[in-house]
């Protein structure tokens, strides 16, 4: 059984070498550094050293140059464990009188068959006539002085070693392409289920929104209908003017409708002009039923309703300015409405649609005091006050309306 001296510092390093070569079937035995790897090489005539490189007291180097030297032990084969890469380390190892060197880490496989092949022959470094060479190594020249056979063991080496590298190398990138593979798939499993995830919640909210709308339109609709009984019930004390401010309110859309105005301000445009009248509900019904020409008391009693609507609906939070609306429905752009006189710019554009519609409905249809004048004679109305009484573009947005038919006075 060939026995096998390790000169290594490290006790990991060394007892994992101790272990493989021991599992190989050699004889084992440990120094911890060069000096005294020496010295036990020179008492148990090992048939193998595996010398690391860098120790402290001796290193590898003066290890190998002391065996060579010495008549006793110079046929004293040795390998050289080097780090990988180190070129000038072999080099240096050669021309020291190291017969074969590992890199470290090592391959197992590798190491025993190095250890196989140095183990079946004597060294022949000492007695080898050596070459000078010359290397080139990172860009300097460096010497080498070895025997053919050291050299050619040098080139096999250096070639096997690159192949073990290689196959380490090949079995990592196989490793990280599976890898790559499995993440690979992860990742698209993961995608799909997040993607998945996302659309369950944008049908959610899709959903979500779509009762919102619903609900909101449902609002919408028993706001109108509110607003639409509260006027009903005004109209109930005023049987001459029913169905005044739902007539009033179509026309007023339509005339917004033309001008361009958008849905939300045409919607509190017909909100505003269902309740317009509102105040009235403090004006006594006699006097809202009388036929006949009202006096001037009685006609300033009934100018105090557009007030009174405002009053009522002030305090309810619309989300259009519905009191103000109501308010100015009376006014005129000269400031010859009433209640308060207000001129062009102090009046809202929703009122100015207001002030035309009403003026146009209420001349079309019949008052306990007059018969219905027709709608020619609004539109005349009209027509003579623009830009007067009324506001240009609400007075030609009326005319189309009314001329295309789109709305017509009601019939009695
Ligand atoms: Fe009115």
């Amino acid at each position: 059984m060939a026995t096998i001296l390790i000169i290594e510092d490290s006790i990991i390093q060394a007892e994992m070498l101790r272990r493989l070569l021991v599992g190989a079937g050699y004889e084992v035995l440990t120094a911890h550094d060069g000096s005294q790897g020496f010295v036990m090489a020179r008492a148990i005539r090992p048939d193998l050293v595996i010398s690391d490189v860098t120790m402290p007291v001796m290193d590898g180097f003066e290890f190998c140059r002391r065996v060579r030297q010495d008549d006793e032990i110079s046929d004293l084969p040795v390998i050289l464990l080097t780090a990988m890469g180190s070129a000038r380390d072999v080099v240096r190892g050669l021309n020291l009188g190291a017969d074969n060197y590992v890199t470290k880490p090592y391959d197992a496989s590798l190491l025993l068959e190095r250890v196989r092949e140095t183990l079946g022959r004597p060294s022949t470094v000492a007695k080898q006539e050596k070459c000078v060479l010359q290397a080139r190594i990172d860009g300097e020249i460096v010497e080498v002085q070895a025997g053919p056979q050291q050299v050619l063991d040098l080139m096999l080496s250096t070639y096997a070693n690159a192949l073990a590298q290689n196959k380490v190398l090949q079995s990592t990138q196989d490793d990280l392409a599976e890898l790559n593979k499995a993440l690979e798939s992860e990742v698209e499993r993961k995608s799909a289920a997040l993607l998945e995830q996302q659309r369950r919640l944008s049908e959610e909210r899709e959903s979500q929104l779509r009762k919102e709308a619903e609900h909101l339109r449902q609002l919408h609709e028993t706001l109108l209908e509110s607003v639409t009984a509260i006027a009903a019930t005004v109209e109930m004390r005023d049987p001459y003017t029913s169905g005044h401010q739902r007539r009033v309110a179509d026309l007023a859309v339509e005339i917004g409708r033309q001008m361009g105005c958008t849905e939300d301000v045409l919607e509190g445009l017909r909100i505003a002009a269902v309740m317009h009248d509102l105040g009235k509900v403090r004006i006594p019904s006699e006097i809202l039923s009388k036929p006949g020409r009202l006096d001037k008391e009685e006609f300033d009693l009934i100018k105090t309703h557009a007030r009174a609507s405002y009053d009522i609906l002030k305090n309810i939070h619309f989300p259009w300015p519905i009191a103000d609306i109501v308010y100015q429905h009376h006014e005129r752009l000269d400031g010859s409405g009433y209640p308060r006189g207000l001129k062009a710019p102090e009046i809202l554009l929703e009122s100015m649609i207001l002030i035309v519609a009403d003026v146009v409905e209420s001349m079309s249809t019949p008052r306990p005091y007059r018969r219905a004048l027709g709608l020619e004679a609004a539109i005349r109305e009209i027509e003579a006050g623009k830009g007067v009484k009324y506001d240009p573009s609400t007075v030609d947005a009326c005319l189309a309306v009314c001329r295309s038919g789109l709305w017509a006075p009601a019939e009695f």
